[in-house]
């Protein structure tokens, strides 16, 4: 017998381990929603999703070590926290409690898992995160700027004026004794700011520090400069720009608003440090102060609305040099901006995501060029030109050209949307892109270019909140593919820093009954966490003292009427809840509740205590009744009958998040108050003999003052019973005979929709519920108006506002629409991309955060024969997939590690179907449930599954 030597002993034994230990894998460590961020949450959450190739596999026990250094991130060293084995399934929004973290204080961290064997997994690789500054003390720097305002001159424009004060530029000379080991920049602004080093753009983030309301929380950014830092000289430079601090917001010029900017304060501020250890251990740290210079630059006219000039003769030659003269230049000024809660940006920052190169060009019988970027998109261009010093270029965006190939700008209302820039006559030519604007637009028209421009001479630059990516939608169906572009573009040029109705007119605000009704679309395509973990807050920094949450957040005085309406205020709410199922984020229901509950209070002291709002009880908003069904066609919805439901549905959701946050005893509250809620709606609306919704229009008189109220009021209409069946205000009969009265109405409209904001998401799925599916696909597919497939005959490449923003060549017809109010980027109507996942795709939740899922797809009987959709949820990677051919059904379903999904196989019958080739009677273990309605039903654990099935 062969004696095994020592090494093979150990190889084999090291093989046994190997095999005997689980392929359990944690990845994609996130904490706070980000990869390896700077944060300045004290007790962050931490995420990770599984991996393994083992079927129905799922996690048992976690271990999760935090440590000061990476080299101290073993069992038994971890100085920071080691949760050692802790017995769960959970893998998100596991809060930290380890010691307590500290200023500047970087967080090494992994964790493993254990299998469903209780096999321990693999170590995950390490991630990090890094604390801000957390106490006041903290910051050293003080605000500068200097105010250039006083010797500008209004600019004349649409009969009104612009003033466009000239950006400072500040700037401080630095010396570095020793080689740097790491650098931090903190820096925010009032208003918005560009910060270089040696010229060099520090970060890759535009607009920042974002939108808030500045007297509530002002966010600073931190970035890693060390790599930017070398011994010796170096110039620290900054530009400001007004942004939304002191420059134009929304439509206050339109409406002869008496402030019309500045709706915060009129000077811009920067506040910086730059803190330094060098690499023999001192410190040293770099503060904003008098000691700073400040001037003008090339940056003459600079306006989030109205766009930037640049005279780029006007850069003081070498300012970004370290022997620069600045002598001549003023002291900053130190700037009195009070005291500000300053805390750390918590989302993804606003960058470009994407580069767009023009597809044509047309020359203009006035000697303008008109670039058409084949995409309507939101962002910048980056302008490429040679000439002489003096020429002028002057850019302007539009998002679509008449039928007689002039741009169209009246549906910008009062946003000048131009760029200009003045050459300093390089003969290497010069390039230039704007640093604190944005347009929406597909179309510039350039003029003033030196010589006949070519594609290469602009690009477009694709900005928006770098929220990733976590949705793919795609059929057999070139409409609906595009449909599904459009709706992902549109939410690119509206997700930025807040979630805007539009980004091209004079709006581009955070308009509430937009945000919440796209809530569940937006979470599907993006990670939209930490995006709205940052607006949710604008929300509630946001709500009226009375306790309505407004009509836009942040929520200026942009117009003194706007305060609450029905359907937009409920945002507050929603939104919330939205995250919370998405995400299973229960922090947001916390953080929040107290500002929730004074909601739910103003709701009950306005409906007086009954439990419903009669008709008229809106009358003292301006609109009478607030925004309605906004964008409906025909007859209106009352808009107290929807108050009475959005009341309604909110506190259904109140006693939700109340019970995921351990208050039993206001859930139980909130359920009773939807009861109520209920109730005394079907009293008031419903009526009990033929089950019709209705309403006393008489209580509206001639409509006067309502939106659209001279079209008159129904009860009996698409929205009202779309939302009473989605909102669940119905029972299951009364559900059953409304779907019926719905799609007769939709028979009676030619078979068209009529739905507005507050109607177009809940529709299609109301069908499905009630047995209308076929009714749903054909709402879907119709092309014309009014319809998503008009649009998309008609050239749309994002979703509209109106159902008829653009009729392709038909002058007459363009002539009477293109008035004050139709942007081509409004992505409320694409709200119906939840029906396409939920029902074409078929994934719905049934669990927060997908921890638990179901897979049925309403396979329509023609047109379309394949849906493929994913999601990348906080627990992993979702697919559903359907092929039919002939009479055969393909399905492909993926289910992430630790989670478990319901699936429904369409099939004649159970014997007809199998899983992975082989029926299903033949496989060992599988949760079979009944076959029911010509489906079968099936429990799965993680993996990927095919299934093949006769439909016919
Ligand atoms: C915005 C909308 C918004 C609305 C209120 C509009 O001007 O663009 O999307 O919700 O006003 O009805």
């Amino acid at each position: 017998m062969k004696i095994l030597t020592f090494w093979t002993l150990l190889s084999l034994i090291f093989c046994i381990n190997t095999k005997a230990a689980s392929d359990l894998t944690p990845d994609y460590l996130r904490c706070e929603y980000l990869e390896n961020p700077f944060i300045d949450e004290k007790k962050p959450r931490l995420s990770w999703i599984l991996k393994s190739e083992v079927r129905n596999q799922y996690q048992t026990a976690y271990r999760i070590l935090v440590a000061s250094k990476v080299e101290l991130l073993e069992p038994g060293k971890a100085d920071l926290w080691d949760s050692k084995k802790t017995i769960g399934d959970i893998t998100s929004q596991v809060v930290y409690q380890g010691k307590p973290l500290k200023s500047r204080q970087k967080c090494y961290w992994k964790v493993q898992s254990w299998d469903k064997k209780g096999q321990a997994g693999k170590w995950s690789d390490w991630a990090t995160w890094e604390m801000g500054l957390l106490e006041e003390d903290d910051w050293k720097s003080q605000w500068i700027g200097k105010d250039f305002s006083a010797n500008t001159q209004p600019i004349p424009y649409k009969n009104k004026e612009l003033f466009l004060p000239p950006s400072p530029i500040l700037r401080k000379k630095i010396a570095l004794a020793n080689k740097v080991a790491k650098a931090r920049l903190y820096v925010t602004s009032l208003g918005l700011y560009e910060y270089k080093i040696n010229g060099k753009k520090v970060g890759v983030d535009f607009l920042a520090p974002g939108w808030t309301d500045y007297n509530k929380r002002l966010y600073y950014n931190v970035y890693d400069v060390t790599q930017q830092l070398g011994q010796g000289e170096h110039v620290l430079q900054a530009t400001l720009s007004p942004g939304w601090y002191s420059g134009y917001i929304g439509y206050a010029l339109l409406i002869g608003n008496p402030v019309v900017r500045a709706f915060y304060e009129n000077t811009p501020a920067l506040k910086a440090q730059l803190e330094v250890t060098f690499t023999n251990g001192e410190t040293a740290i770099f503060t904003t102060n008098e000691q700073w210079k400040a001037a003008t630059g090339g940056l003459i006219e600079s306006d989030i609305l109205h766009g930037e000039t640049f005279d780029a003769r006007k850069v003081p030659e070498g300012w970004s040099q370290a022997n620069f003269n600045d002598e001549h230049w003023d002291d900053a000024s130190i700037i009195n901006a009070g005291k500000r809660n300053l805390q750390l940006y918590p989302a993804q920052p606003v960058q470009v995501t994407d580069v767009i190169e023009p597809i044509e060009i047309h020359k203009r019988e006035n000697g303008d060029y008109i670039f058409d970027m084949g995409q309507n998109f939101a962002g910048l261009v980056k302008l490429k030109v040679k000439g002489k010093a003096g020429d002028k270029v002057v850019l302007k965006f539009g998002e679509m050209l008449h039928p007689d190939g002039r741009l169209m700008d009246e549906n910008l209302r009062m946003a000048r949307a131009t760029d200009t820039y003045i050459l300093k006559g390089d003969p290497e030519g010069e390039e230039w892109t704007p640093a604190f604007t944005y347009h929406g637009f597909q179309y510039v028209q350039v003029s003033g270019f030196p010589d006949k421009p070519t594609k290469g001479n602009i690009t477009g630059l694709v900005l928006g909140s770098n929220t990733p990516r976590v949705g793919h939608f795609e059929t057999d169906h070139p409409m609906v593919n595009q449909l599904y572009q459009n709706i992902v573009w549109t939410q690119r040029a509206n997700f930025v820093d807040i979630p805007t109705d539009c980004p091209q007119r004079d709006e581009r605000m955070g308009w509430t009954g937009d945000a919440q009704t796209y809530a569940g679309t937006a979470a599907i395509n993006m990670d939209v966490s930490a995006f709205f973990t940052k607006w949710i807050q604008d929300l509630h920094d946001a709500q009226w003292e009375y306790g309505a949450y407004p009509d836009y957040a942040p929520a200026p005085p942009v117009r003194s009427t706007d305060t609450y309406a029905p359907g937009w205020m409920e945002a507050g709410i929603i939104n919330p809840y939205e995250q919370f199922k998405a995400y299973g984020d229960t922090r947001i229901i916390e953080t929040g509740w107290e500002n929730m509950e004074k909601f739910m209070a103003f709701h009950y002291k306005k409906s007086k205590g009954a439990y419903f709002y009669p008709e008229g009880s809106f009358a003292d908003l301006n609109p009478k009744g607030g925004y309605g069904d906004w964008l409906s066609i025909g007859k209106k919805t009352p808009p107290d009958m929807l108050a009475t439901m959005y009341y309604g549905h909110v506190a259904s959701l109140m006693a939700e998040m109340a019970d995921a946050i351990g208050k039993p005893e206001r859930a139980m509250h909130f359920q009773n108050l939807a009861k109520k809620i209920k109730t005394a709606f079907a009293a008031h609306y419903l009526n009990e003999e033929n089950l019709r919704l209705k309403t006393d229009a008489t209580a509206y008189g001639d409509g006067a003052g309502y939106v659209d109220g001279q079209m008159g009021f129904s009860g009996n209409t698409q929205t009202a019973y779309a939302n009473a069946i989605f909102l669940d205000f119905l029972d299951d009969n009364q559900k059953h005979i409304a779907g019926n009265h719905l799609a007769q109405l939709i028979h009676e409209n030619d078979g068209k929709l009529a739905t507005g904001f507050l109607g177009a998401k809940q529709l299609l799925p109301a069908l499905s519920a009630t047995g209308h599916s076929d009714l749903a696909y054909q709402l879907l597919l119709n092309e014309e108006y009014p319809s998503w497939g008009f649009e998309i005959k008609n050239g749309a490449t994002t979703i509209w506002e109106r159902w008829d923003s653009y009729v392709k060549d038909n002058p007459e017809k363009m002539a009477s629409l293109n008035n004050g109010m139709n942007s081509f980027s409004h992505y409320a109507f694409g709200s119906v991309f939840e029906w396409m996942f939920h029902n074409m795709a078929g994934i719905k939740a049934d669990e927060v955060a997908y921890k638990t899922f179901t897979i049925a797809p309403e396979i329509p009987k023609e047109e379309i024969n394949y849906v493929a959709a994913s999601h990348q949820s906080i627990h992993g990677n979702i697919s559903s997939s359907w092929k039919k051919v002939g009479e055969k059904l393909f399905m492909k379903v993926s289910i992430p590690v630790n989670t478990q999904a319901t699936l429904f196989i369409p099939a004649k019958s159970e014997l007809d179907i199998t899983m992975d080739k082989k029926r299903l009677d033949q496989h060992e273990n599988l949760q079979r449930g009944h076959f029911f309605e010509g489906k079968q039903v099936l429990k799965l654990g993680s993996g990927t599954y095919q299934f093949e099935s006769i439909i016919k």
